[in-house]
């Protein structure tokens, strides 16, 4: 007797997850999440090492449940990050496209900012289904309201200056602290006003350097105030840090100093919030890649998590809340 044996040919999907861009606290939680979800999902997953860069030279490896454990808590990233202005040619994508189908990707998860989002887009249109998880200390992502990472960079900033305001009131002194944030000041703002800045400066906002800083100053030393801290953006254009501490020095009388806080803000293991978001994001990221649903960013929403489409994310404009900058001016003087 003969027995017929029919084999079922189970179709495993391969998907990719990289980082790339600035790296920020959280992306580690992030991937840890797109593998794990991804794994108990019954797909297949490639870390791809350093962004697009890796993506097109095929430098990608298969991952499992194992490889991402004790990462959660571990601040940068564990696929590496890397800027790759090249893979804005279209031809640059086509070869990342034969790279996908050589190692079998049927979709990417790419974490970081609108930059990234760009790249993912560009390969969604090319065949590859990606969608994007905001992953920047800048907050700068209209879409979403909360980025990973930012949070994380927020206290940073706000123990950093803690202790710059130590050692500002032992000297009766002007702290000036530079705060990264790109071109956007949602860092300075927030961390201005949770170390009590006697000014912000942030882009969004313009300002005259006489009637904001000197005359404010001289307006708090009268109430009795010997040390300040001014928060500046780094995006705040037509003065830098050094600068403004010698002009204050020279109109105040104030002995001042500079620190630019640089990228000790873009480090450190991430806050529960980030690593909270980030895993709720890796997660839903790869449901949507599961229902073979491609071109969309994550975001959160009124602490909800939520997807856009990625053109209409990009699209979209974001305000800085003014109201906490009217808040910080009446409350830090
Ligand atoms: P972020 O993702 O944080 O905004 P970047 O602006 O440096 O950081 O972008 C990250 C990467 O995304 C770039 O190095 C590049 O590889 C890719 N990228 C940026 N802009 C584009 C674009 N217009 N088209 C395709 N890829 C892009
Ligand atoms: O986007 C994150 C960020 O840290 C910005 O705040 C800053 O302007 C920039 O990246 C610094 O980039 P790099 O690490 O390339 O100097």
């Amino acid at each position: 007797m003969k027995t017929l044996c029919v084999m079922e040919v189970i179709e495993v999907k391969t998907i990719g997850v990289l980082t790339s861009g600035g790296d920020a606290p959280g992306m580690n939680a992030a991937i840890r999440a797109v593998v794990r979800t991804a794994c108990e999902s019954g797909m297949r997953v490639m870390g791809i090492r350093r962004g697009y860069k890796g993506l097109v030279e095929g430098d990608m490896y298969e991952m499992n449940l194992r490889s991402v454990s004790d990462i959660i808590h571990r601040g940068g990233t564990m696929l590496y990050s890397a800027r790759c202005p090249e893979f804005a040619d279209p031809e640059v994508q086509d070869k990342a496209v034969e790279v996908c189908k050589e190692f079998g990707l049927e979709g990417i998860v790419a974490i970081g900012g609108d930059g990234t989002f760009k790249g993912a887009r560009a390969l969604t249109l090319k065949g590859i289904p990606c969608i994007g998880i905001p992953g920047t200390i800048d907050n700068d992502i209209a879409s979403c309201d909360h980025t990973i990472g930012y949070d994380t960079a927020l206290n940073t900033v706000m123990a950093m200056v803690d202790r710059i305001r130590d050692t500002t009131e032992s000297h009766d002194r002007c702290s000036v602290v530079e705060v990264m944030g790109r071109n956007a000041g949602y860092l300075a703002l927030n961390a201005g006003l949770a170390i009590g800045a006697t000014c912000i400066l942030i882009p969004e906002v313009d300002y005259d350097i006489d009637s904001y800083i000197i005359e404010r100053m001289k307006r708090t030393q009268k109430t009795g105030k010997e040390h300040f801290v001014i928060v500046v953006a780094e995006g705040v254009k037509g003065i830098d840090a050094h600068s403004l501490a010698k002009y204050i020095e020279q109109k105040t009388g104030v002995e001042s100093r500079a620190t630019i806080l640089g990228h000790v803000q873009r480090g450190g293991s991430p806050s529960v919030r980030d690593r909270v978001l980030a895993s709720q994001m890796g997660n839903y990221a790869v449901q949507l890649l599961k229902n073979d649903i491609g071109n969309r960013v994550v975001a959160s929403c009124k602490e909800k998590i939520v997807d856009y489409d990625i053109i209409e994310a990009l699209n979209m404009k974001k305000t800085i809340d003014l109201d906490l900058y009217r808040i910080a001016n009446e409350i830090s003087i």
